[in-house]
């Protein structure tokens, strides 16, 4: 079996991957990526973002969404959108555009109700607010936050919910998977989602991870249990767990641990439905561009070949 058609059995929604346009043009990678036993899910990496959708005000462009979208159809797979509001990847036009609240948050109402609305009906989730706070747990300082403050969340959420009822809302954020400030205002701002009468469905765990510094399966399971007893659920929606390259023999075996690891605790909680892999090939990861010094970070290498990571993930989901 393969990591989706393992993950089911094990009780996942869906194993999955992101993807992003540029490589559907790649024969050998789409092989892997169209087949629904390996990935039941798929995610654009880029495509779905501000800056792709509306680069400029007004004009909404969805071919490169649409071709993403189109895919997980013909797959039979599910579609994780991604994302409706995000200080990165955020055209000029907003992030320096000097609005006032008012006309601020009609941007912000028009942006999500004409792309929500656009993929209504395929989107199972959609990240609706990506990464809202910084790395030590405060509202980042972007223009969202500067203009309308914290309740632009709850607006966002509650815009979204107006235009797609049936897909799942998520917040979606890093370093919030053991407990910490970052992790405790995550779990405020569902808190505050709720507190405005609005649907939240679940929290986006990235799980942007580090060889021999992931999160211990303990720390995981009870920062998921702390978004469950809010009565939302988890899903891991971009974990990549990454080294120094080149990795040794050793590295990778303690990356297929780390990687299990993650499984483990997402198997062990009912509130954990799914787990996204941030690309499922290092020949096509963010890391080694982000990162510099660092890649290795996926199940499969730059050849395509499988590496420790996978059989790791396949016996921690009990087919290995
Ligand atoms: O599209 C332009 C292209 O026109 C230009 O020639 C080229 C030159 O650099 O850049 C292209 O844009 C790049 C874009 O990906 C599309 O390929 C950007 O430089 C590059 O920074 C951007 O990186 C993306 C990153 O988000 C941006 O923050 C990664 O592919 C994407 O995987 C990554 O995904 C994020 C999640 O959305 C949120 N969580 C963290 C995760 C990793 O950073």
């Amino acid at each position: 079996a393969g990591l989706n058609a393992a993950g089911k059995a094990a009780g996942l929604e869906y194993f999955g991957s992101a993807t992003d346009n540029p490589e559907l043009s790649d024969s050998d990678y789409m092989a892997i990526l169209n087949n629904s036993d390996q990935f039941g899910q798929i995610t654009p990496g880029n495509s779905m973002k501000w800056d792709t959708i509306e680069a400029s005000r007004g004009t909404f462009s969805f071919t490169k969404g649409d071709a993403i979208a189109d895919l997980a159809e013909a797959n039979g797979q599910k579609l994780r959108c991604h994302n409706l509001v995000w200080h990165n990847q955020l055209p000029s036009w907003v992030s320096s555009g000097g609005f006032d609240n008012a006309t601020l948050v009609e941007i912000l109402q028009n942006h999500i109700t004409k792309e929500v609305t656009h993929y209504k009906g395929r989107c199972y989730h959609w990240d609706v607010v990506n990464e809202a706070l910084d790395d030590d747990g405060n509202y980042r300082d972007d223009v969202f936050y500067n203009t309308i403050g914290e309740a632009y969340i709850p607006i966002a959420f509650a815009a979204a919910a107006a235009a797609d009822p049936s897909a799942k809302l998520y917040y979606n954020d890093y370093s919030i998977e053991w407990s910490s400030t970052k992790h405790t205002n995550a779990v405020n701002i569902v808190k505050l989602i709720q507190s405005y009468g609005v649907k939240i469905d679940g929290v986006g765990m990235q799980a942007h991870f580090t060889v021999g510094q992931t999160v211990t399966q303990d720390a995981l399971e009870s920062a998921i249990q702390d978004f469950a007893d809010l009565g939302v659920e988890v899903a891991i929606t971009e974990l990549d767990i990454r080294t120094k390259t080149p990795a040794s023999d050793d590295t990778l075996q303690q990356q297929s641990t780390d990687y299990q690891t993650v499984v483990n605790a997402c198997l062990a909680k009912d509130a954990c439905i799914g787990i996204t892999i941030w690309d499922y090939t290092d020949k096509y990861s963010w890391v080694p561009k982000t990162f510099s010094g660092y890649g290795a970070a996926l199940p499969w290498d730059d050849n395509l070949e499988t590496k420790p990571a996978y059989d790791g993930i396949l016996s921690a989901l009990g087919s290995g």
